[in-house]
C-alpha cells in the first residue's frame, strides 16, 4: 500500500478536493455507528459524484491495494459501514450520488442513484401519484444503496416484500473498475444467473451499487390504522390472517408492540400520547390501505368505507375474545401519533439502556413459542432484565431486545454477553435466523460461522474470492477478513 500522502494525491487525481475529507474531526461522524457500538478509523472519506468516479476509485483501489469500505447513510445496525481500527481503509460514501435518472409512470419504475435518501424517494414518487413502499424509521437518513446492500426490511414487508422484492435492476462497480450494467427496468429477465440478487444483501463485500431501478406501486389514498390489544402473540398471528381476508389482502403493516416497550417509549418521549389505558400486555399496530380514494371519504350513510372495514374486523375480534381493547386513528394526526410510538422505539430503548438488541426471525406459527422460551432463558440468567421486544410480526421478525432494570443495574455490562447467548439458545430451539433484516456486518461474523450450513459458508467464501481475491472490499464484514 502507498503511503498516505501518495494515496490521497492519487485519489485527488479524479475527485474534486471538496469530495475528499481527511480531517479527523470531519471524519468522526462517519467512523461510528448509530448505536455507538462500533468505532473505526480511516485514511480518508471520498464522495464520488458519478459512476465514472466510482469506477476510477475502484481501479485505483485494486492497483494500490487500498481497503474500501462503502457507506450510505450510516444507519446500519451491524457495523457493516464502519472500518476497523487499523486506519488503513478509505470510506467510499455514495451520499453525493443522488440523481434520479429516470421515472416512468407507464413502467411504474424509477432509476435512482445509490445515495438517494429513502424518504426523498418516497416523496418524489408520491408527488407523481405513485408509491415507493419501502419504509423504516431511519428513512430520513438511510440511502437506497444501503437499503439494497443490506436488503432492508421495515414495516411494509408484510405487503410488498423486502428491498430485494422491489428491485428490478442494478448498476454495480466491481473492484478494478468494471461497471456491470444490470440496470434494466424489465419486469421479466431470465437471462442466466441472477447476479442482481447476489449483490442485494451482500453488504458492500462484492461490489459497489451505484444505481438501481426500483418498482413503484399505486399510491394508497385511504388508510385505517389501529392499535389493538391482544391476549397473546398466537392470537395476533391469527388476527393477521383474518385482517388480510377482511381487507382484500391490503394489510400494509402489522407490528407487535408489548406494554413493556410502550412504557419505555412514553418515559423517554413524554409528548407522545398514550392511546390505551391500562396498556394490554401485547398490542399490534395494524394498518390497512386502499388505492381507491373513495374508500377514505364518507359514503351516503356518512361512513368511511375503510374505517368500516376495520371497525367490523375489530368488533368481530372483540366478540371472539381475540381483542381486548383497541383505538382507531380518526385522522392523520392520530395516525401519526400511533406510528410515533413505533418509530421512536429504537431510539427510546437506546436512551433507556445499552440494550441487548437482536433481529431474529422464526415462522409466524412459532413466534409465541420463541418469545416465551427466550423470556424464560433470559430470566434464568438475569431475572431483572426487562424484555423490551418489538417487531414485524407479519414477517415473523422480532427485535427481541433486553434492557436493564428501571433505575440502573451495576451487573448489566457483565451480563450482556450471557443474555445474548440465552436469546440465541431459544432461537436455536425453534430453528430461527440470527439476522432477519439487518445483515451480518462485523457484528455477527463469528456467530454466522456457528449457525450457517458449512457448504453454504464455503460457497460464500468462493464468491467473495471471485469478486475480491485480495480481500480489500469491506474486509471483515459478512465473512472473516483474510490475514
Ligand atoms: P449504511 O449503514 O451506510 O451501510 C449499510 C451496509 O451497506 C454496509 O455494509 C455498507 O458497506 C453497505 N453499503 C452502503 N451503501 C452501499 C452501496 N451503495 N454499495 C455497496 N454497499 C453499500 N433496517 C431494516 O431492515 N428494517 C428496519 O425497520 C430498520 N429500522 C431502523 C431504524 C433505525 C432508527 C435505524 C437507525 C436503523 C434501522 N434499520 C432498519 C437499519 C438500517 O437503516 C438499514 O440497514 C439501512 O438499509 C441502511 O442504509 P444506509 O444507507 O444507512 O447504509
Ligand atoms: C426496527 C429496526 C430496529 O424495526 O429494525 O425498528
Ligand atoms: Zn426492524
Amino acid at each position: 500500500m502507498d503511503d498516505m500522502a501518495t494515496m490521497i494525491g492519487g485519489l485527488s487525481g479524479f475527485l474534486d478536493d471538496k469530495d475528499i475529507i481527511t480531517d479527523s474531526t470531519d471524519m468522526a461522524p462517519f467512523l461510528t455507528d448509530w448505536r455507538g457500538l462500533f468505532n473505526g478509523s480511516a485514511q480518508a472519506i471520498v464522495f464520488p459524484r458519478s459512476t465514472e468516479q466510482v469506477s476510477a476509485l475502484m481501479a485505483y483501489a485494486q492497483t494500490h491495494n487500498i481497503r474500501i469500505v462503502p457507506q450510505g447513510g450510516n444507519t446500519g445496525l451491524v457495523g457493516g459501514a464502519i472500518p476497523d481500527n487499523t486506519g488503513s481503509a478509505v470510506i467510499l460514501s455514495l451520499s453525493r450520488m443522488k440523481a434520479i435518472r429516470d421515472f416512468s409512470e407507464a413502467n411504474m419504475s424509477m432509476t435512482v442513484e445509490a445515495g438517494c435518501i429513502l424518504q426523498e424517494l418516497q416523496a418524489y414518487a408520491e408527488e407523481r401519484d405513485l408509491y415507493f413502499p419501502l419504509n423504516l424509521a431511519a428513512k430520513g437518513s438511510c440511502t437506497i444503496g444501503g437499503n439494497l446492500a443490506t436488503n432492508a426490511g421495515g414495516v411494509n414487508v408484510v405487503r410488498y416484500g423486502n428491498t430485494r422484492d422491489l428491485c428490478l435492476g442494478l448498476e454495480i462497480v466491481l473492484l478494478g473498475g468494471r461497471v456491470m450494467n444490470l440496470l434494466t427496468p424489465l419486469r421479466k429477465d431470465n437471462t442466466g444467473y441472477d447476479l442482481k440478487n447476489l449483490f442485494i444483501g451482500s453488504e458492500g463485500t462484492l461490489g459497489i451499487i451505484t444505481a438501481a431501478s426500483m418498482k413503484l406501486f399505486a399510491l394508497p389514498k385511504a388508510r385505517s390504522t389501529a392499535l389493538v390489544g391482544v391476549p397473546d402473540i398466537a392470537t395476533a398471528v391469527t388476527l393477521l390472517a383474518k385482517l388480510q381476508a377482511a381487507s382484500g389482502d391490503s394489510v400494509e403493516a402489522f407490528e407487535l408492540m408489548p406494554a413493556t416497550l410502550l412504557e419505555v417509549v412514553f418515559k423517554q418521549f413524554p409528548d407522545i400520547p398514550c392511546p390505551l389505558t391500562p396498556l394490554p400486555e401485547f398490542m399490534v399496530l395494524m394498518e390497512i390501505a386502499s388505492t381507491n380514494a373513495s374508500d377514505g371519504q364518507p359514503n351516503e350513510t356518512g361512513q368511511i368505507p375503510i374505517a368500516e372495514t376495520m371497525e367490523a374486523f375489530l368488533a368481530d375480534g372483540f366478540e371472539a375474545g381475540q381483542i381486548s381493547d383497541a383505538t382507531l386513528a380518526r385522522n392523520d394526526i392520530q395516525r401519526q401519533q400511533l406510528w410515533d410510538i413505533r418509530e421512536h422505539s429504537p431510539e427510546a430503548t437506546k436512551r433507556e439502556s445499552t440494550p441487548v438488541n437482536t433481529d431474529v426471525s422464526v415462522t409466524r406459527s412459532q413466534l409465541q413459542t420463541f418469545y416465551h422460551l427466550a423470556e424464560k432463558e433470559v430470566h434464568k440468567i438475569h431475572p431483572s432484565a426487562r424484555v423490551c421486544a418489538y417487531g414485524h410480526l407479519g414477517d415473523g421478525n422480532l427485535h427481541f431486545n433486553l434492557i436493564e432494570a428501571d433505575g440502573g443495574d451495576p451487573e448489566w455490562p457483565e451480563k450482556r454477553g450471557a443474555l445474548f447467548d440465552a436469546i440465541y439458545r431459544a432461537l436455536a430451539m425453534v430453528g430461527g435466523s440470527i439476522s432477519a433484516e439487518h445483515g451480518i456486518g462485523q457484528m455477527k461474523v463469528e456467530q454466522l460461522k456457528g449457525v450457517k450450513d458449512p457448504v453454504a459458508l464455503d460457497v460464500m467464501a468462493d464468491i467473495k474470492a471471485l469478486f475480491d481475491p485480495t480481500g480489500i472490499l469491506n474486509p471483515g464484514k459478512v465473512i472473516a477478513a483474510q490475514d
